[in-house]
């Protein structure tokens, strides 16, 4: 009886996955509606790098790519990775925000030395200033902050959505 009844929820847990699956995938990325096209944009751009660097996909970065300064040492997959999953999500953008798509290495656009310029301030801040804080001075886990904790979705933290500029 209680197999029955166990295995009757193991169905219906997953049927009710698979139902919610299409949906999901959809709605959680972020309850931002543009998050789909971004997402679909972000791809495109990966897969046409990834097809011009096929067989080096794990090789340094820096021995990949011609402008590398922050990753350096890392493979060149892991860096497609970041700027796919990490940077471009946490900020709700797609690669132009930062770069200019016909020279995927130049820095010219402001958002991509902004970009440097919050790797070293989220650095100093895990280094320099959270490891200095007198109150988990005897703590060996001490808080760490990413670009997330304050991004979360937004170019613009703490600023409110509407006066995000259009198209970004
Ligand atoms: C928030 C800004 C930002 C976003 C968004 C972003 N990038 Fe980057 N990208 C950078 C920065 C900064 C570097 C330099 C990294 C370094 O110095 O190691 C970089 C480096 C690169 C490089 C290496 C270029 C070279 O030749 O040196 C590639 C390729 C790249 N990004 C692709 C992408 C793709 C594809 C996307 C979208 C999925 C994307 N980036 C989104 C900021 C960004
Ligand atoms: C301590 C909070 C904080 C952290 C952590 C942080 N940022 Fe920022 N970031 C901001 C603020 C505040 C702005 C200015 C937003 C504005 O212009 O209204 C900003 C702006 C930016 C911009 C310019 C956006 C635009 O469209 O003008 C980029 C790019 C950026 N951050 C990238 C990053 C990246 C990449 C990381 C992680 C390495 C990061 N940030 C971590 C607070 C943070």
């Amino acid at each position: 009886m209680k197999k029955w009844i166990l295995s009757l929820f193991g169905l219906t847990a997953i049927a009710s996955l698979l139902a919610l699956t299409p949906s999901r995938t959809t709605t959680a990325l972020s309850a931002d509606p543009r998050e789909d096209s971004l997402a679909a944009d972000r791809a495109k751009h990966v897969k046409a790098i990834k097809e011009a660097i096929v067989g080096k996909e794990k090789l340094p970065a820096e021995q990949v790519f011609k402008n590398i300064k922050i990753f350096k040492g890392q493979p060149a997959e892991a860096v497609l990775g970041i700027m796919e999953n990490r940077w471009s999500k946490t900020l709700g953008v797609s690669c132009s925000h930062c770069h200019n798509l016909n020279d995927w290495a130049s820095d010219e656009k402001n958002d991509h030395k902004i970009a440097s310029d919050m790797v070293a301030m989220v650095g100093k801040i895990n280094d320099e200033v959270i490891a200095a804080l007198p109150s988990y001075a005897t703590k060996d886990r001490k808080p760490r902050i990413g670009c997330s904790t304050c991004h979360r979705g937004e170019a613009h933290p703490g600023r409110p959505n509407g006066t995000r500029p259009a198209g970004r």
